[in-house]
Order: C-alpha cells, then structure tokens, then sequence
C-alpha cells in the first residue's frame, strides 16, 4: 500500500518554519488571547519572557498573524515542554506541532506535553504520534445548602493565606502531589489568583501547614482550583475540612456551579468530591505527550 501522503510536500513546510523573534510576540497577542490561557497581555509577556516561552511561525504566510505554534516550561521544568496554542488549518497544525516537538527534544526537552485537550483534538494528536499521559475527569456541583459540615482534628485550624506559610505550602504540595504535578511558587501564585474572585485557604497544626485549598469565582461560575494535603497526614479529614470551608466561601461569592477536575486515577479525589456533591461529566480531558525516542516517559 502506498501513503496518501507527500513526503515532499512535508519536507518544503518543514523547512518553512521559524522560530519568531522575541520582539515579535505582542503582534500574536491577538490571537493567543483568544485560548483563554493568558488572563491578560502582561501574563502573557510575562510567560514568554520567563518560562521559557517559545513560537514556531509559518514563514511567508500572507496575512497579520500567521499559523503558529506556542509552546513553554511545564511549570518550573526546563525538561519538560508544553504546548499552550496552536493556530493554523489542516496539515499546518501537524507540521507546526512535530517541529516544535523536534526543536524542543534538541534544546533538551525529555517530554513535549498537550495542555488538556478534549477528546476530538486529542484524536487529532494521536495521529501526530502523541499517546495519553493523563486522562482527567471533571466534575460539577449545583450550588444548595450543605447539610453537615465536617471539622478536622481539634489541634487543626483552617485560616486564610498569608505569604510567611509560602514555603511550607510549598514543601508539602511536593509531598502530596507526585513530580509532574507539584507546584512550583510562581504557578502556585498563578493559580491562587487565576480567577476574578480568589480565596485561598490553610490547615495549620500548631504552627505547621497541614493542607490547602484555592479556589475562585468568575461570575457564577465557582472552581476549586487545589487541593492537597500533606502525605502522613492524609486521610484524617482534613480534605474534607478544606472541601467544605471552600465551597462555603465560594457559595457566598456568588458561584451557582463549582467546578473541579482531577486524574482519572486519582481514586482518594474522586471519592472525597462524589462525597461532597460533585458529579462527574463522562467526557473526558486528556494531556497528551511525546518523548524524544516515542519511549514512556518517567520523572
Ligand atoms: C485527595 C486528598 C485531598 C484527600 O484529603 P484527605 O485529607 O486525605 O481526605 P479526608 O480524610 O478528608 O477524606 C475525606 C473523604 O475522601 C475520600 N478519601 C480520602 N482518602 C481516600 C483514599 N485513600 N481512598 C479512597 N477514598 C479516600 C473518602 O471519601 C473520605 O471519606 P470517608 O473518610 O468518609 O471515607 C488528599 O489525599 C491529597 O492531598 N492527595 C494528594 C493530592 C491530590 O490528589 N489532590 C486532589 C486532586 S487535585
């Protein structure tokens, strides 16, 4: 059988992508802005500037913004790249897509990861050669009142933030969450204000943070951004206790809906959300990833 398509055609597209200038990227702004990623042009340029942020463009292409691929750090790792926009039509977005991978695996990269992608596009990147990394499921609550609330041990306090715990949130976030999903203090940051409303919430045990909670409101709309708590000191309510003060807080700002979303496998979350209300949506996210040598991939 022979191939549909064109190695030639491939080969002179290929070679007709270039990495855009520093200077050039406000001019993508337009389009970027429209994946809803960056809240504003200042974070964007921010990115760019400080994460390592890369765009793969289309040389040649008539018109103000050409076909494009954006891609950068996952959190604080140089070794993992991530793709946060792609803008283009038919097999640009796959040329675009396997350049970036391929520029990206010789400046060091170990792993070129999707951000999560429905189950369509992740087709889409399958046929690129991507394979699911993570599969998340998202799951809603219908805002009503709760009917009992649960406190953690008495020694455990909820408070709200303040910027003296930020290491210890930190170290423990690194304890809960495994090596790909740990966060690092500008994400962290990112998310606890990644809303217009944000509240962000500690367990503390004489002095130590046991736990976490962030989450916001844009309108009616509620999330629960994080959740995590320390490994030793699971399984004593205090998630639960975190949970609960969140979803009060997140009620009384006005969110009719709460939304959150976790790993497909993470067994502990999905059964402390069905606990809480939460019902879960059957479509699912999905990261989608490669490695250089198309092996698995390990931290
Ligand atoms: C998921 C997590 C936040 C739960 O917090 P926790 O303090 O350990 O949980 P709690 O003690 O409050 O348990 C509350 C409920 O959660 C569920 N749960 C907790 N641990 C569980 C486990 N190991 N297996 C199954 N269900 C579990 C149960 O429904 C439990 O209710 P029950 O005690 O009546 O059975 C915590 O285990 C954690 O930080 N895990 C790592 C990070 C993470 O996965 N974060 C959330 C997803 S983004």
């Amino acid at each position: 059988m022979v191939p549909i398509t064109d190695p030639l055609a491939v080969q002179s597209h290929a070679v007709a992508v270039e990495e855009a200038p520093p200077e050039s990227f406000k001019s993508f702004w337009p389009e970027v802005r429209r994946g809803y990623f960056f809240r504003s042009k200042q974070h964007y340029l921010d990115f760019m500037r400080s994460c390592g942020g890369r765009i793969y463009s289309l040389r040649g292409h008539k018109g103000s913004i050409p076909p494009f691929v954006l891609v950068g750090n996952w959190r604080s790792r140089g070794d993992i790249t991530a793709l946060w926009h792609l803008k283009g039509l038919g097999a640009v977005r796959g040329l675009l897509v396997g350049e970036a991978a391929e520029r990206s695996f010789e400046n060091g990269t170990r792993l070129f990861v999707t951000r999560p992608l429905g189950e369509g596009q992740a087709g889409e990147f399958k046929g690129w050669g991507f394979t699911p990394l993570y599969r998340i499921v998202l799951l809603e609550r219908r805002s009503r009142r709760m009917e009992e609330t649960r406190e953690p041990t008495s020694e455990v306090e909820l408070i709200h933030f303040r910027k003296r715990y930020l290491e210890d949130v930190l170290e423990l976030d690194s304890t809960a969450f495994d090596d790909f999903w740990k966060l690092d203090a500008r994400t962290l940051n990112a998310v606890a204000t990644s809303c217009s409303r944000n509240v962000f919430l500690l367990a503390r045990d004489r002095g130590r943070i046991a736990g976490y909670a962030i989450g916001g409101t844009n309108g009616r709309l509620g999330y629960l951004q994080r959740l995590g708590v320390r490994a030793g000191r699971q399984g004593e309510g205090i998630g639960e206790a975190l949970s609960l003060r969140l979803i009060d807080a997140l009620t009384a700002m006005g969110a009719h809906l709460i939304c959150v979303n976790t790993q497909e496998e993470n067994n502990a979350a999905r059964s402390l959300y069905r606990k809480l209300g939460f019902e879960e949506i059957p479509e699912r996210r999905l990261i989608m990833s490669r490695t250089p040598d198309g092996a698995g991939w390990g931290p």
